[in-house]
């Protein structure tokens, strides 16, 4: 039902996937509906930089910048191209004027907010979408009128493998190909003959796993005005039922993490914006 329901809302827009790499995020939407059209990227000699677009020809902008300046596994400073590529990202949506846009990144991403949309921020991971990788990812989303998502999450595989990094290709101890491909939802692998060993180990371990880009693929076809759903306190998307506030027992820890840290006992201090920080 909420495959062909997705299935029928997508199949009418059209996306514009930047930072696409070799796009295992715009494969997902894809394989919902979507047709995606893809920005330049080094991989193939381009540079947003140098990248235009007009103003309404697409429903949707999607994409996940670089993002070694946020993650916590980097061992230098930042070197501010992170940055420079979010203010990127934010310049294309605002040309190109689309109905929505959905940006992937690690936690320690900042906040994009762009003038003229709505902004909603939630985490989700490879194991909630049937792989058995611990894939923890941010997505920001925005829409022009309001309207939030709801990821479906399946039910968590516990014991995952650890994630994919882009790195991975030069260590001794690298899982092999196929494995690796499979972790990111490629079950037949991927033949990537003009890349080196580490090269195609970096551009799929950089992407997003496509079971992944598929369940928010599926959130944004059936996106909805925020009066009409009521959403988890925590910010995590998932939708209540019932009286309750907040969806289940790490919904309630993770507000709980939050009101610790933010130096509040009473729970109504704490707003779903200061919660995503
Ligand atoms: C995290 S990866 C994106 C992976 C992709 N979303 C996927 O699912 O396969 C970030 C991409 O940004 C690209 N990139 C880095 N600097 C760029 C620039 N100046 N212009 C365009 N793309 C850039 C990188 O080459 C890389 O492919
Ligand atoms: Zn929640």
């Amino acid at each position: 039902m909420i495959v062909q329901d997705a299935r029928n809302a997508a199949l009418s827009q059209l996306v514009l996937s930047i930072f696409p790499g070799i796009d295992l995020f715009g494969t997902g939407f894809e394989q919902v509906g979507f047709s995606v059209v893809r920005g330049p990227d080094p991989l193939t000699g381009g540079d947003i930089r140098r990248f235009h677009t007009v103003p309404g020809r697409f429903d949707g902008v999607i994409g996940g910048p670089p993002c070694p300046d946020f993650s916590r596994a980097r061992r230098s400073e930042p070197s501010g191209y992170g940055l420079e590529m979010l203010a990127e990202f934010e310049r294309v949506v605002l040309e190109a004027s689309p109905t929505w846009w959905l940006m992937e990144n690690v936690s320690g991403v900042p906040d994009v907010v762009i003038p003229g949309y709505s902004h909603q921020r939630l985490d989700i991971n490879a194991s909630e979408c049937g792989l058995s990788q611990n894939r923890l990812r941010h997505f920001q989303f925005g829409h022009k009128h309001g309207h939030v998502i709801s990821p479906v999450r399946l039910p968590r595989i516990a014991d995952a493998q650890p994630c994919c990094v882009a790195s991975e290709g030069g260590q001794m101890d690298r899982r092999g190909w196929l494995d690796f491909c499979r972790l990111q939802g490629l079950s037949d692998g991927i033949e990537l003959p003009s890349f080196t060993q580490s090269g195609r180990y970096r551009a799929v371990g950089n992407g997003v796993p496509i079971p992944m880009a598929i369940i928010m693929a599926q959130a944004v076809a059936l996106s909805r005005p925020v009066s009409s759903v009521r959403l988890c306190f925590c910010g995590c998307g998932r939708e209540l039922t019932g009286r309750a506030s907040l969806a289940n027992a790490a919904c309630r820890k993770r507000m709980q993490r939050r009101r610790d840290s933010a130096g509040v006992t009473d729970q109504a201090f704490v707003t779903i914006e200061q919660s995503q920080l």
